[in-house]
């Protein structure tokens, strides 16, 4: 009865354990070349340790039941030298080779070289993630907290940090590294179907470390190109109440949006900040409500946001900017 209950238990664990093999941040639900073999790597350790796991206990079982036949010395020291000893061996070096065999795949020389493809810099700051795009053919464009890139095109990525430690990974693509201040390490992405993935930051970096994600999304060639062609173009509006308040409160000493006399480059790019996903990298959704509730008082939704509270302002001030910055498609 007791061996039937751990049975079940046995098949339960992995059962409750695989039900989170989907959604937005599984790397068991690979969309990308880099993902998937590591996602392949995975259930064949899975698998293997299964299997060994299968073995041990039923050696135990085995070495448990009531009567017991009676091994001679030579016997039982074969039984520890292949058992416990040649198979295990063997079976980690196997599992050791496969996994050497996958490292060229994820860290592909081409990443350092690739003058003539798309060079995503990330720069990860406390708690927010500086994203600048190195094209080809013009000048960079700047952009925050959302990650794109094409389907099927291998995009290099260069690392760094602006004060302490971060991680980068978008576990559905690839990934992770270390983005280490001082340093720029590099690696490359090839995501192979279209999608929205969310990338957490994965090295503790202060209070808001939990608070620190972004939006990664692949898309066709095609919409990716039209999309950077906006993204590198000014601001869709550089008038109004809301833009006034913006300026005159202070906010362009951080903050730059392209096109007009903003030009802060202390905090996230706003120029199309109304067309993310996400705001506050990862911490609210991008509405009106959440951008004033932000700016009214950053440290209530991120604590340890350097961005000052603006909550002494009136509050149609507060809401003219918002409606401003949402806008901002
Ligand atoms: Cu940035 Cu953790």
């Amino acid at each position: 009865m007791r061996a039937r209950a751990s049975a079940a238990f046995g098949l339960a664990v992995p059962a409750i354990a695989t039900a989170a093999c989907s959604g937005p941040q599984s790397a068991l639900d690979p969309h990308g070349v880099e993902a998937q073999a590591v996602a392949t790597l995975f259930w064949w350790m899975t698998l293997a340790g299964a299997l060994i796991w299968c073995a041990v206990i039923g050696a135990l079982v085995y070495a448990g039941r009531r009567r017991r036949r009676v091994f001679s010395a030579r016997a039982a020291g074969r039984i520890v030298l292949w058992a416990g000893a040649v198979t295990p061996s063997v079976l980690l070096l196997i599992l050791l080779g496969y996994g050497l065999a996958l490292m060229p795949d994820l860290r592909p020389a081409s990443a350092l070289t690739a003058n003539d493809r798309l060079h995503v810099e990330v720069v990860g700051e406390q708690f927010w993630w500086r994203v600048i795009y190195h094209r080809p053919d013009g000048p960079p464009v700047v952009s925050a907290n959302e990650v794109r890139l094409p389907v099927g095109t291998r995009v290099a990525f260069s690392l760094k940090s602006a004060d302490v430690i971060h991680a980068f990974w978008i576990p559905q693509l690839g990934g992770k590294m270390d983005m280490i201040p001082g340093r720029t390490n590099r690696f490359s992405l090839q995501a192979t179907r279209a999608g929205t993935f969310r990338g957490p930051c994965t090295e503790f970096c202060g209070p808001s470390h939990a608070l620190m994600a972004f939006a990664a999304v692949a898309m066709d060639e095609e919409a990716f190109a039209g999309w950077l062609e906006r993204e590198a173009g000014p601001a869709v509006r550089t008038e109004g109440p809301g833009l006034d308040a913006f300026l005159a409160n202070g906010c362009g000493a951080c903050h730059t949006i392209r096109g007009t006399p903003a030009d802060g480059t202390i905090g996230p790019d706003l120029t199309h900040l109304g067309a993310r996903k996400t705001l506050a990298a990862g911490a609210l959704p991008n509405t009106e409500a959440a951008i004033a509730r932000f700016v009214a008082a950053p440290e209530a939704v991120k604590p340890g946001a350097r961005m000052p509270a603006f909550g002494m302002l009136p509050e149609r001030e507060i809401a003219a900017i918002a409606a401003y910055l949402a806008g901002l498609e």
